[in-house]
């Protein structure tokens, strides 16, 4: 073991120095390029404030994740960063770029990908054709072009399904390939998910709660296939989650929330013994 417990008993761990976190603080260390910053978001339902004045940094290279207790504000922080919702206040920023005005689309095309946590996927379709909807910001088509099937939506197919059939073999899919999602078990359903955001190429994924409904053998196969894309790919990861094990265990940082506010942020290990934290999920 080193320098840390282990949740997931998973003797072949590809990819087990991600574990040794002392070393990957010195390796994160020497790239601290910003990827995605917020500044003092605000988001208003009525009265309430779901976000209320949150600014954080996403660095390249991390796994981060946001917790805190139900209604904390993290899915609505989620929706602000790939623009599904309009912050009353605050600016997002990507590469230092601001994108706050950017549609969703936009964002995607950016290197922004996410998952969802109540699943956005088309249960009546299958896996592959699921994925290629997640291609559909590269589209140039339209109903017309579409119903004709002209050259370039043909074009535009054949790139989709290639694309698709790549994330199929990074996150094992194969045997689902034309299975319809909503037959799937929800640990599938949730690799699908995690398929159709990369098929986007992204160089961010924000996943909000992907260890949800999961038995522990699917989330042991969940972050398997997150730390494989991890360290194979370089990708960076958000995760919003309530499964304090599988953050303290494969997150670098975390970012607690709580009311709409961030109320710690740094090493699980610091993190989770913060008297805030602990009261905050307590509700004492
Ligand atoms: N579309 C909406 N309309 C009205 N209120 C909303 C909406 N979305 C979120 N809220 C409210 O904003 C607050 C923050 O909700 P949010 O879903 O962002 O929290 P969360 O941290 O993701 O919670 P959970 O862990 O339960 O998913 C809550 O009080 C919620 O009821
Ligand atoms: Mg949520």
């Amino acid at each position: 073991m080193r320098g840390t417990r282990q949740l997931f008993d998973v003797e072949s761990w590809k990819v087990d120095r991600v574990w040794d976190k002392g070393e990957l603080y010195k390796k994160k260390a020497m790239q601290p390029e910003t990827l995605v910053r917020t500044e003092h978001i605000l988001v208003e339902f009525g009265g309430i404030r779901a976000v209320d004045d949150v600014s954080i940094s996403v660095r390249r290279g991390e796994i981060l994740g946001i917790i805190g207790p139900n209604g904390a504000g993290k899915t609505s922080l989620l929706n602000v960063i790939s623009g599904f919702y309009k912050p009353k206040h605050g600016r997002v920023y990507y590469k230092g770029r601001d994108i706050t005005r950017l549609p969703p689309h936009e964002r995607v095309k950016l290197g922004i990908s996410r998952t969802f946590q109540h699943s956005e996927l088309f249960m009546g379709m299958n896996v592959i054709e699921n994925i290629m909807v997640g291609l559909h910001p590269w589209a140039r088509g339209n109903p017309l072009t579409y119903a004709l099937w002209t050259p370039g939506v043909v074009k535009w197919e054949e790139w989709a399904r290639e694309r698709a059939e790549h994330v199929i073999d990074l996150l094992d899919l194969h045997e689902y390939r034309y299975h319809i999602v909503g037959s799937l078990p929800p640990g599938v359903q949730k690799r699908v998910d995690l398929a159709r955001a990369l098929a986007q190429e992204p160089e961010v994924v924000f996943m909000d709660e992907p260890m949800a409904g999961l038995t522990r053998e699917e989330k042991e196969d969940l972050v398997r296939a997150i730390i494989e894309v991890y360290e194979t790919r370089g990708i960076t990861f958000v995760l919003v989650e309530h499964d304090l094990e599988v953050v303290t265990d494969i997150c670098n940082r975390l970012v607690v929330m709580d009311f709409g506010r961030v109320i710690a942020e740094g090493p699980p290990g610091e993190v989770v013994d913060n008297p805030l934290v602990v009261k905050a999920y307590l509700g004492s």
